[in-house]
């Protein structure tokens, strides 16, 4: 046994190659590509293939698997029956576990893992799952449920579904970007829970549906949801001081900061800062990203030394608020783009498995006699 490592801190538990994190240069690649350089060029379908198949696709590999994918937008009656019969108060990310989950049931072959099975059920999911997150959100709302539009890409596509007309090209390829940066980053949390179901050989919607449960926790996927709620509570930018620091005071954490690798400026936070304060100026929210970068600069000040510094859901808040997000829905869009990141380590891990069973340190008393229950 190695030593025992609270959190598995510091523990290499997996190989990949799909996403590399120079956690104090703040440095993110997918496929050895800087995730700049992808944000800023290429879109979520292409960001999937190159994930999924560790090298861009050439034209007409990208055509094909955008087809694939639009071809499986719809999901089934079934489902969206359901969907129908849900509370319209049930927490998003709770309906969006329950429904990866339920789309197992109608999945003739939900058991078979081999790699070609992974895939294809990995392309359905993702493909599925966001008329899902839209046909619930419509059902609440008393609003009728919109079809996928298989003419529209996966960004524009979830847009349309969700307000019931399609977005500005600005609003859309916003929305896209922040799928291109969530889409996967190592060995988090969410992506070692569906590594580890997965690796006992269960079935796909067992691991996606645990590593959903694993991403509404909010230190995890769910602090985008977090910072807007801070974000909120501070009146005007004048109140930031006073709300950070005594937050600090009492050792609260900040939502949207710090991160168990990153000791730098996640470079997903960069990105998605420069994307916030172009939409809230386009929007009027500038009061959102002027709060937000005084929570920085104080974060920085108190800090900074420390290594904590805004990680991706930090100015992702704003970002999704300005596509004109409701709060509960920014977890559930975290979730859409990492299904594509959660799904490629599923296959990695079925490529060459090894069933994950760390052990535990025992701290309890040994030779203890059993007292009968009269005596006890
Ligand atoms: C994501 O792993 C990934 O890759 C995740 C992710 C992905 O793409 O999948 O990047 C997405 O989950 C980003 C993180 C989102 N979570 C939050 O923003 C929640 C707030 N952040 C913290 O809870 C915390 O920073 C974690 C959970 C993200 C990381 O925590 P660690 O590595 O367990 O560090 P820690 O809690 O032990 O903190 C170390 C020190 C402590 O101070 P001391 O007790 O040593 O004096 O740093 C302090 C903490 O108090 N600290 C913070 C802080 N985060 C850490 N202080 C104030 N605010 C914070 N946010």
């Amino acid at each position: 046994m190695t030593e025992y490592s609270k959190g598995l801190e510091g523990v290499i538990a997996a190989e990949t190659e799909m996403s590399f994190i120079d956690g104090k240069k703040g440095v993110l690649e997918y496929v050895g590509i800087p995730i700049g350089e992808l944000s800023a060029n290429s879109t979520f379908e292409e960001t999937v293939f190159l994930l999924w198949n560790k090298k861009l696709p050439k034209k007409g590999e990208l055509a094909e698997f955008t087809a694939q994918l639009r071809d499986r937008y719809a999901p089934p009656e079934q489902i969206l029956d359901m969907i129908r019969t849900l509370p319209k108060e049930a927490g998003t990310m709770h309906v969006l576990r329950t429904v990866i989950s339920a789309l197992g049931m109608h999945d003739d072959d939900a058991n078979a893992n081999d790699l070609e099975a992974a895939r294809q059920k990995s392309l359905t999911i993702l493909a599925q799952a966001p008329a899902l997150v839209a046909a619930f959100d419509r059902h609440r709302k008393g609003r009728d449920y919109i079809a996928p539009d298989p003419s529209l890409t996966f960004a524009e596509n979830f847009l349309y579904m969700l307000n019931g007309k399609k977005p500005t090209e600005t609003m859309a390829r916003a929305f896209d970007i922040c799928m291109i940066l969530h889409a996967d980053h190592g060995l988090n949390n969410s992506t070692f829970t569906a590594r580890v179901v997965i690796s006992t050989l269960s079935d796909i919607y067992s691991a996606l549906t645990a590593a959903v449960g694993s991403l509404r926790g909010p230190l995890h996927g769910g602090a985008n949801e977090g910072v807007m709620v801070m974000l909120n509570e501070i009146p005007t930018v004048a109140d930031a001081e006073k709300y950070v620091m005594e937050k600090l005071a009492n050792k609260d954490r900040i939502m949207g900061f710090g991160h168990r690798v990153y000791k730098a400026k996640d470079p997903r936070a960069t990105d998605l800062q420069k994307l916030a304060k172009k939409l809230a100026e386009d929007t009027g929210n500038t009061d959102l990203y002027e709060k937000s970068s005084k929570i920085e600069e104080i974060m920085e000040r108190e800090v900074g030394s420390k290594g904590i510094y805004p990680n991706v859901d930090f100015y992702s808040a704003t970002t999704y608020h300005c596509i004109g997000l409701e709060l509960d829905l920014f977890t559930p869009m975290f979730a859409l783009s990492r299904l594509g990141g959660w799904s490629g380590h599923i296959i990695e891990q079925l490529t060459d498995n090894r069933l994950f069973r760390p052990g535990a340190k025992y701290v309890g008393p040994h030779d203890q006699p059993y007292t009968p229950v009269e005596k006890r």
